[in-house]
């Protein structure tokens, strides 16, 4: 059996009777990987929409949603863009260890992934910079931080850019503010809910080896 998604690619309908008992540690492993995929390949997907765990000056957790722009498969790499004047980033320059949380509803799976993330600003986001769509730009010629205090409802937007895609060289002016976050994950933990019971698996990448263990969730 399997589910359509919006995309109408079959998805594996949730794990349940023989398709649960015969989930295997590689399965899991592999299951992560086409999880991380599709966020990054499909813009309908709910796996697009993850969120980023951090650590806040105060130590207490800082969470926030977050789009998945891209997957290094091989290097375990997961790339999101983000204002470089955000909390987020101060947060990471401070403490770089950081957990990424995807849940799919049609699979009813939670991945966790735990790793340290590098904010990259300046010739070193370049390529992202020119990768990222018109839209996906503009938000980064908001005129003070993510996060300021506004004594009115706002975008943060420059009047003469609300509601339009501005031009190029407009956008160009916004390009000191992004950051292209780079977060590199060494260990793995999935949970696969099922009336059939419960999986839970974790994986960790101490080298190129991956090592695998069933939990109990
Ligand atoms: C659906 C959705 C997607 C978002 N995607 C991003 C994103 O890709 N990058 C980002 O910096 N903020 C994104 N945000 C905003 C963040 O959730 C957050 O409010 C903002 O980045 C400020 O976070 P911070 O103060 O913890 O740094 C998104 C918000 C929503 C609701």
């Amino acid at each position: 059996m399997a589910n359509e998604t919006m995309s109408g690619r079959a998805v594996p309908a949730p794990f349940e009777g023989e398709a649960l008992r015969r989930l295997t540690l590689e399965d899991m492993a592999a299951l992560a990987f086409v999880l991380l995929a599709e966020g990054a390949g499909d813009a309908s997907s709910p796996l697009r929409k993850p969120v980023l765990a951090t650590v806040s000056a105060s130590g207490a957790p800082a969470v926030r949603t977050v789009i998945l722009r891209n997957f290094d498969r091989p290097g375990r790499i997961l790339e999101l863009f983000t204002d470089a004047r955000s909390a987020k980033v101060a947060e990471l320059e401070r403490e770089p260890r950081a957990s990424m949380l995807f849940y799919d509803p049609r699979r009813d799976v939670q991945l966790r992934l735990a790793g340290q993330a590098v904010p990259l600003t300046g010739a070193a986001a370049e390529d992202a910079w020119a990768a990222a769509g018109l839209p996906s730009r503009r938000a980064y010629l908001a005129v003070t931080a993510p996060g300021s205090i506004s004594p009115a409802p706002t975008s943060g937007l420059p009047a003469e850019v609300e509601g339009l895609i501005p031009s190029v060289d407009k956008l160009e002016e916004g390009r000191a503010n992004f950051a292209l976050l780079r977060f590199g994950f060494d260990e793995a933990d999935m949970v696969v809910l099922s009336r059939s019971g419960h999986r839970r698996a974790r994986i960790r990448w101490p080298a190129d080896v991956a090592a695998m263990e069933w939990l109990v969730p």
